[in-house]
């Protein structure tokens, strides 16, 4: 019977004091993977990590903001001088703000664009380095179905994401030959503190839970799912993809739904 699908790799999980960072820290080293779990909230990141370690498995916590380069070097070179070499990285920390074009402020564009995609720059530029040392490894960046659609509301989420996809793409492109694959996932609505935030306003559940062919919201566990795969040597003739993982949602018109009045559980 084959191993654990990440034994003895050594990932870099950002964004990991939370939903599915925290979701596939914990996955990661469940497939025998040591973890650096980051985030910029250090105690969220150490509960994580220490979630981990009770377990019996191998993790650190490191605070890290990730849209700043030192923070970014440091995080790579704590994980060599620590672990001693990186296999994995999962850049997965990200943030929304709300507002049409008219309603942003250029604060929030910068905020936006620095937090989920320079980002993406920043974990490639230390990463891959690490990574040659190794003789490969496995990028996954965190996008959305933002990133695909012109969803209204979030204009600079809806343009970060798209940015992460074609630099995914990219980055796909200059390192296939050094080895090194790099691919990102495109989330539905999954359940994590800020989406149920969002989601206890009752309207705002229903929207969202029909919009879902499999008639509910994702949980954090089926993107760590994918994570896993895409880390692992299973998808080693995949790079450059976009992974949606979104109940069904692109796969069904408005006008569809409106046609249809059974419950979309039920469809
Ligand atoms: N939940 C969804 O429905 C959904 C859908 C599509 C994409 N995504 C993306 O998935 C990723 C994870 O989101 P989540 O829903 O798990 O949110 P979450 O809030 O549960 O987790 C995100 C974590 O990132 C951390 N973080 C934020 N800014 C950071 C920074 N500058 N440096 C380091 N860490 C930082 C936060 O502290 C938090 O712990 C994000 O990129 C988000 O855009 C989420």
């Amino acid at each position: 019977m084959a191993g654990p699908l990440l034994e003895n790799r050594i990932a870099i999980v950002t964004g990991a004091g939370s939903g599915i960072g925290a979701a596939t820290a914990k996955r990661f080293v469940t497939e025998g993977a040591a973890v650096v779990a980051v985030d910029i909230r250090g105690a969220k990141a150490q509960e994580t990590a220490t979630a981990i370690t009770d377990d019996g498995g191998h993790a650190i916590a490191l605070e890290v903001d990730v849209s700043q380069p030192a923070d970014v070097e440091r995080m790579v070179d704590e994980t060599l001088r620590r672990l001693g070499g990186l296999d994995v990285l999962f850049s997965n920390a990200g943030t929304i703000r709300p507002g049409t074009v008219v309603e942003l402020s250029v604060d929030d564009w910068d905020l936006v664009m620095a937090v989920n995609v320079r980002s993406v720059f920043l974990g490639g530029k230390y990463a891959v380095p690490a990574m040659l040392e190794r003789g490969g490894g496995s990028i996954i960046n965190t996008a959305s179905i933002s990133g695909l659609h012109g969803d209204g509301g979030a204009v600079v989420y809806a343009a970060s994401k798209a940015a992460v996809i074609n630099l995914t793409r990219a980055m796909a492109t200059d390192h296939s030959a050094d080895g090194i694959r790099v691919n990102a996932i495109c989330p539905g609505t999954i359940e994590t503190p800020p989406v149920r935030r969002m989601m206890a306003d009752p309207a705002v559940l229903q929207v969202n839970l029909d919009a879902h062919s499999l008639g509910r919201l994702g949980q954090p566990e089926e993107i760590a799912a994918a994570a896993v795969w895409l880390a692992s040597d299973e998808s080693s003739f995949v790079t450059g993809e976009h992974l949606v993982v979104d109940g069904g949602l692109r796969s069904r018109s408005p006008l569809g739904r409106l046609a249809d009045p059974r419950p979309a559980a039920k469809r």
